[in-house]
């Protein structure tokens, strides 16, 4: 009796989850969530029909490089699956360490923190660093992992518009002397695929007395002397006090990473909720960023494949008449402005074997729905000849 009418208790929380528009639309149109059944480098396989992959982030291309193949197994051989336990407890191995040192030297930072996520990596670079009383300044097209450092922080916020230090200059002028400042910023936007214009926007923040973090998860690999990322780009990595990124990008790994001075990342082990409460890197993961990072030093080839790619991509989208929303690296949107456009796009590439994301409002500003596009190094002159075909085809269906 009792039983029956317990079951019978509306729980409005599993109402709102059931009559959630938002999955609704994305059960009915399927955009999301395709399992590849297969693949190899740039060629996955979906619902049984091979097609080219237009929007991973392997952008050196080293996920299938037989050296980071043999390390990651060898690691797993060596040490097992997992660390199963934090960094701060029973999980920390000689491996963390060891390709901790290597991203600090790379960087020219004194020390460096990796984590199992890019996301906990710059989430925690900001809601470590900042705290209720303090103010801070972001680029209002930052991604979702900095606004949840943000709001995790209870730190006030303001934003000035994307990329534009005389709105940042604007903001700054209104703002309190007196206390604690932090500036976010990304290096290179991981949706516009924009360069963070770093000598401008850092140079408001020093002058303003700002503790600069910018999270470089797609500058990392991509710019700079042997992919060193957007601070090394624009030789200012004085002017950035915590720098931060992802490991799933150009490392062709898991995780992410946080570097800085020593004093600012053992304070980060100390008081980050999201280091001290989550375990640490497996092994293999570490592995394989670790033996990426060896190859961005000694195989320059695959960064220069990708610029090459990325330049003949981005050539071939604007005979197309295609907006690229400005991008100047190989993160490229295809700007179409409506859901619907974005939808018939995305359908036509599929048609013609070439996989890529829509990313559509409230993830992209209000009429900027885009098709999210990426070059890789890995893509061939062959691949490159049949998405340029893709392509001419999805815009004649527009
Ligand atoms: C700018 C930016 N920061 C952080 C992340 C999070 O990295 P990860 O996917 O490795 O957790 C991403 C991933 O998309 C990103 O684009």
């Amino acid at each position: 009796m009792s039983l029956s009418l317990f079951t019978k208790t509306k729980k409005p929380i599993i109402e709102r989850a059931q009559d959630d528009y938002a999955t609704k639309v994305r059960l009915k149109y399927k955009p999301y969530y395709h399992a590849m059944e297969a693949q190899k480098g740039t060629h996955i396989r979906l619902q049984g029909r091979d097609m080219i992959m237009l929007s991973s982030n392997d952008y050196l291309g080293l996920s299938f490089h037989p050296k980071v193949i043999e390390a990651c197994g060898n690691a797993a051989k060596a040490w097992g699956t997992s660390s199963t336990g934090a960094r701060i407890s029973n999980g920390s191995r000689a491996y963390h360490i060891e390709l901790e040192e290597k991203l600090a030297a790379f960087l020219g930072r004194e020390a460096c923190h990796i984590s199992v996520a890019g996301y906990i990596s710059c989430c925690s670079s900001v809601a470590t660093f900042a705290q209720k009383g303090d103010l801070i300044v972001a680029d209002k097209n930052i991604h979702s992992c900095l606004w949840d450092g943000i709001r995790l922080s209870m730190a006030a916020v303001e934003r000035f518009s994307h990329n534009n230090p005389e709105d940042l200059r604007q903001v700054l002028k209104g703002t309190p002397h007196n206390i604690p400042k932090l500036l976010v910023l990304e290096g290179v936007y991981s949706m516009e695929g924009h360069i963070c214009r770093l000598p401008e926007l850092a140079q408001l923040g020093e002058e303003n007395g700002c503790f600069t973090v910018l999270d470089d998860a797609h500058g990392f690999g991509v710019l700079g002397h042997q992919g060193r990322g957007t601070v090394d780009h624009f030789k200012m990595n004085d002017k950035v006090d915590i720098l931060c990124g992802s490991m799933s990008k150009s490392l062709a790994s898991t995780g992410g990473f946080v570097a800085g001075s020593r004093d600012l990342i053992e304070y980060l082990r100390t008081n980050s909720k999201q280091t001290i409460f989550s375990a640490a890197l497996s092994p293999s993961q570490v592995a394989t960023a670790s033996t990426s990072l060896d190859l961005m030093q000694s195989e320059p080839q695959h960064l220069e494949r990708l610029w090459k790619n990325t330049k003949r991509y981005r050539e071939m989208l604007k005979g197309l008449g295609l907006d690229t929303w400005e991008s100047e690296t190989p993160a490229v949107p295809i700007v179409l402005g409506s859901k619907e456009l974005v939808y018939r796009f995305w359908q036509a590439l599929l048609e013609k074997g070439v996989f890529t994301v829509m990313s559509i409002a409230p993830a992209v500003p209000p009429g900027k729905d885009l098709i999210r596009t990426a070059v890789s190094a890995l893509h061939s002159d062959e691949d490159l000849e049949k998405i340029g075909a893709a392509m001419a085809y999805a815009v004649k269906r527009l």
